[in-house]
């Protein structure tokens, strides 16, 4: 059961919630690839996305999770919505709320967009990544593959690599195993890994072949080059020889070890091609498991709202 009308960040996420949602996403999965499994038990809600910025993954499996679970779905195309006109972000969400939407899965460039629409609107706001602060459903399909995959997050030793300083995936990553009980090691350039992590209790590391060394789960992150305003480092190809991670640095690792990366991946920048396309990668599992994961945060959050409704009524 999740206590709360929206879901903003892992911060905000008790250690029993996070694992609801990890443990309903497991019975999700199983409907993703069999038909005959799934349910209309969200039929006559409705979700809406809202990205102010650009997505494959997470746009597309909030449509795939409300649809398989018999929502109605529709997008605001940003690009040629009346925002383009000048309506402000709150007005924009207040016209939206004010059409009976149930659920609104938002992106935006600016930290804190999905909490200031949260308290306008009666709808639930759920964060589809805000600036370089949160992406908590990114976390939670990243939690619930290091569960599958792994069966605990006590002790486990989990080491993320690249552009933390950008990076709301490896914030949310961070506090949400930190919560759970894993020990967290983040490595990359000292341009891209300034933030004061150590604070939220992670490990910090500057040597990427000693921050692998004995990891449970290596997971690279995508260097963004959209929210770089000066050059963080000379070029990519200097970056990849010296912080991406190739064979011989994943050799370092513990010898059931798994990758893991958010995608999109940069080929060749982050991870070597054939990493990426082995065995030893969960990167697709993790697409799969996204839809999993956004089916159990809708699910979850209906229950929610349905139990506080009928309460209210009493
Ligand atoms: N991982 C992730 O957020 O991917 P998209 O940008 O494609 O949604």
């Amino acid at each position: 059961m999740l206590r709360n009308k929206d879901l903003l960040g892992i911060k905000d996420l008790e250690v029993s919630e996070i694992m609801s949602i990890i443990n309903l996403a497991r019975l999700m999965k199983q409907r993703i690839n069999n038909k005959s499994l799934r349910q209309q038990n969200l039929k006559n809600e409705t979700l809406i996305t809202l990205f102010y910025e650009n997505s494959t993954r997470t746009k597309v499996s909030f449509n795939m999770a409300a649809w398989y679970q018999g929502m109605n779905v529709t997008d605001l195309e940003v690009a040629t919505s009346s925002m383009q006109k000048g309506e402000s972000l709150i007005d924009t969400a207040i016209t939206l709320d004010r059409m009976g939407i149930d659920y609104m899965a938002i992106r935006h460039e600016k930290t804190g967009a999905p909490h200031l629409i949260a308290k306008h609107v009666a709808a639930s706001i759920i964060n589809a990544g805000d600036g370089a602060n949160e992406h908590p459903t990114q976390s939670l399909l990243d939690l619930y593959t290091m569960y599958e995959k792994k069966g605990s997050f006590e002790d486990l030793n989990v080491t993320i690599i690249g552009d933390i300083n950008h990076s709301r995936v490896a914030r949310s990553n961070v506090i949400g195993l930190k919560k759970l009980g894993a020990n967290v090691t983040l490595a990359g350039a000292g341009t891209l890994l300034t933030t004061g992590m150590e604070a939220l209790g992670a490990r910090v590391c500057f040597d990427v072949a000693e921050a692998v060394s004995g990891a449970d789960v290596v997971m690279g992150l995508r260097i963004q080059m959209e929210r770089q305003n000066s050059g963080s480092f000379p070029d990519l190809r200097e970056y990849s020889q010296i912080y991406g991670i190739n064979e011989e640095i994943f050799s370092k690792a513990a010898k059931d070890a798994i990758l893991m990366h958010p995608a999109p991946v940069n080929r060749g920048v982050e991870l070597t091609p054939e990493l990426c396309d082995s065995n030893i990668s969960a990167i697709d599992e993790q697409v799969t498991n996204g839809v999993a994961v956004r089916m159990a945060i809708l699910t979850l959050l209906h229950d929610r709202n349905k139990s506080v409704l009928k309460s209210s009524r009493r």
